[in-house]
């Protein structure tokens, strides 16, 4: 079975026109699909809509925040409607926050693991709700070192990736057989994007522009899960620079 070009898809988690978010979107939105970037700032999802509709592509923005659940329903409501309905989505929402576990605010773990895990409870459950009637779709989920390893600082934040990946194997036992393709993709080193230039850049420094995974190259590896036949889905796919030490 080819992959779907037509219809929607849905990326939550998009910010900067330089983030993996907008890449994604500039991606599916080439492929011939409806694109529908979310996030939770208007203006950078009109941009991103501009790039795409630039390009001679579909797409359009909806302000959303991955934690609530009445906005990502209807977000999912939105994107389903569009013509060949939704053929694909992303939770690829992440707020790599730092701190040590022994000062930590309750709220700040609560926080991290709400952004990063439960708002990709709300998209897979929403994508699911809309691809099982179909019997097809492709729901993937954005991973990172963190999802593998907990090394402080990023404790707490390893704690919220590691329980999405534990959400994407759950889904994909639960969804595949009934024809819904659930992807995890373990992002393993530092995005070249807006992130790390307005953080950290002496590490982007450091780094140089081919030690870090470009956002574009990112957006090929997802193009391709999509795109892949029944008969034989990844479920988990990891991703790092060639230069990178793991
Ligand atoms: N950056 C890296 O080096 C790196 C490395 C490995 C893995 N990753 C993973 O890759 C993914 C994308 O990272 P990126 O750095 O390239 O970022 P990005 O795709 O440029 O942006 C992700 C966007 O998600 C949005 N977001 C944050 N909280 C949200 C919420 N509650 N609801 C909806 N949207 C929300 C933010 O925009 P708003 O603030 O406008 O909502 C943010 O700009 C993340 O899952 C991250 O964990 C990143």
């Amino acid at each position: 079975m080819a992959a779907v070009t037509s219809g929607s898809a849905v990326v939550v988690g998009v910010g900067a026109r330089e983030g993996l978010g907008a890449a994604l979107c500039r991606r599916f939105g080439r492929e011939g699909l409806h694109v529908f970037p979310a996030g939770r700032t208007r203006e950078r999802l009109e941009a991103v809509v501009g790039e795409i509709r630039s390009a001679g592509g579909a797409a359009s923005a909806l302000a959303t925040d991955t934690t609530s659940e009445a906005e990502v329903a209807r977000l999912f409501e939105a994107a389903d409607a569009e013509a060949g309905g939704l053929a694909l989505a992303v939770h690829n929402a992440g707020n790599m926050r730092v701190g040590n576990l022994a000062e930590m605010e309750a709220g700040f773990f609560e926080e991290t693991w709400r952004t990063t895990c439960f708002g990709g409870f709300l998209v897979g459950r929403e994508a699911a709700r809309r691809m099982l009637p179909r019997g097809s779709g492709t729901l993937l989920f954005t991973g990172a070192t963190a999802s593998l390893r907990a090394r402080p600082p990023f404790a707490a934040f390893a704690s919220a990736k590691a329980a999405l990946r534990a959400l994407a194997f759950g889904l994909a036992r639960e969804l595949g057989p009934q024809g819904v393709h659930v992807g995890h993709v373990v992002v393993d080193g530092v995005i070249a994007g807006e992130q790390i230039r307005s953080r950290l850049p002496q590490v982007a420094e450091r780094l140089g522009e081919d030690g870090m995974l470009a956002t574009d190259a990112i957006a090929d590896a997802y193009w391709h899960l999509h795109a892949q036949d029944r008969t034989a889905w990844t479920l988990e796919l990891d991703l790092r620079p060639y230069k990178e030490s793991f």
